[in-house]
């Protein structure tokens, strides 16, 4: 149960606090069953240790998908061409990336969009300097913000690339509703390359998200830190433990914090108890199968064009393309 003061309360000094993340810290944290959205994740330390995760032994997502770009980079980037855009969200600082953009004809412009102004500076200058004859233009925008490609994709058919299985981070409604939303802001022939988590066995799938070293445990474990350090908050974080658990109900990867002890903990002036064993649940990570990634894909307005796959059906890239359904009118162009 959350304490009873009423008010946030913050310090005056800290003139900087984000108060979307200390609003949002504290609904969760007062929701019978605790979480925290997990964007929150990410902040520079965060994103530093999740760099760490995609190159472990254990984390099969990244290496097999980079693999599946590295086989099929000629198939997926050949309807590209000159003046066409190339549009990724997340910054690119990937080698996925870097294995496309190799590929594409001189003249199409590639714009990263990204809610970090200085991640998407980086990505650009590092990338400008690789691909000299590349045209990149950087969007600071939210993924699910789709209020200015209008503007500057104008009525051309670009190509969205959506790696990572970030997808599968979102709720099956979410992740469906995001794909709506997309396809009502394109034209029909627009194409969307997309890395989807398959499901598998809980052997592979369990160290994934529990590696032997704790790089995973150090990555969820900063959510706290960060909490601590930006909102004046008072985790011991030798009494949380990470856990990720597989619910074989929704198909999902769940990332829990779990309370070691019976304790309280003050954020932003409001205390907050736990019992022994109670969990903060921080991420989900959905695992689709190919039929049924199809299905909510084709709902939400696009086709499918290809299915790639790595050779241990690991991993698995949708080729997809907007299309309006027979007796139905072209969504409403925004
Ligand atoms: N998109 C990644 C995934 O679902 C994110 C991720 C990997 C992650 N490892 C994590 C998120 C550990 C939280 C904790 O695989």
């Amino acid at each position: 149960m959350a304490g009873n003061s009423s008010a946030i309360r913050v310090a005056v000094d800290q003139s900087s606090i984000d108060f979307q993340f200390a609003r949002d810290v504290v609904e969760g944290l007062s929701r019978r069953s605790k979480s925290l959205p997990c964007r929150y994740l990410y902040d520079a330390r965060g994103s530093e240790l999740f760099e760490r995760i995609t190159s472990l032994p254990e984390y099969y997502p990244t290496r097999t998908e980079a693999e599946i770009f590295r086989h099929n980079a000629v198939q997926l980037t050949a309807p590209i061409a000159g003046g066409d855009f190339f549009v990724e969200f997340g910054s690119g600082s990937s080698i996925k990336t870097e294995l496309l953009l190799a590929q594409l004809p001189a003249d199409v412009t590639y714009m990263p969009i990204d809610v970090s102004q200085t991640a998407l500076d980086e990505a650009v200058e590092r990338l400008r300097m690789r691909f000299p004859g590349l045209k990149v233009t950087p969007l600071i925008a939210d993924f699910s913000d789709v209020s200015e490609w209008p503007l500057v994709l104008g009525r051309r058919r670009p190509t969205l690339f959506f790696p990572g299985s970030t997808i599968g981070n979102l709720h099956p409604a979410e992740a469906s509703a995001l794909l709506s939303r997309w396809r009502a802001a394109l034209p029909q022939g627009a194409r969307l390359i997309i890395g989807v988590d398959l499901r598998k066995g809980l052997d592979r799938l369990l160290p994934a998200y529990n590696d032997a070293q704790g790089v995973t445990a150090a990555f969820n474990l900063n959510l706290l830190v960060r909490i601590n350090r930006e909102l004046h908050a008072n985790f011991d974080l030798g009494r949380f433990a990470h856990e990720a658990i597989y619910d074989p109900r929704y198909g999902r990867i769940e990332m829990h914090l779990i309370s070691k002890a019976r304790q309280t903990v003050t954020v932003c002036g409001r205390s907050f108890d736990f019992n022994l064993g109670e969990g903060i649940h921080t991420e989900n990570s959905y695992k689709y199968n190919i039929s049924d990634f199809q299905e909510l894909a084709r709902l939400a307005g696009w086709k499918t064009l290809s299915v790639l796959k790595d050779g241990n059906d690991d991993f698995s890239v949708h080729e997809l393309e907007t299309f309006v359904a027979p007796g139905r009118d072209e969504p409403a162009f925004l």
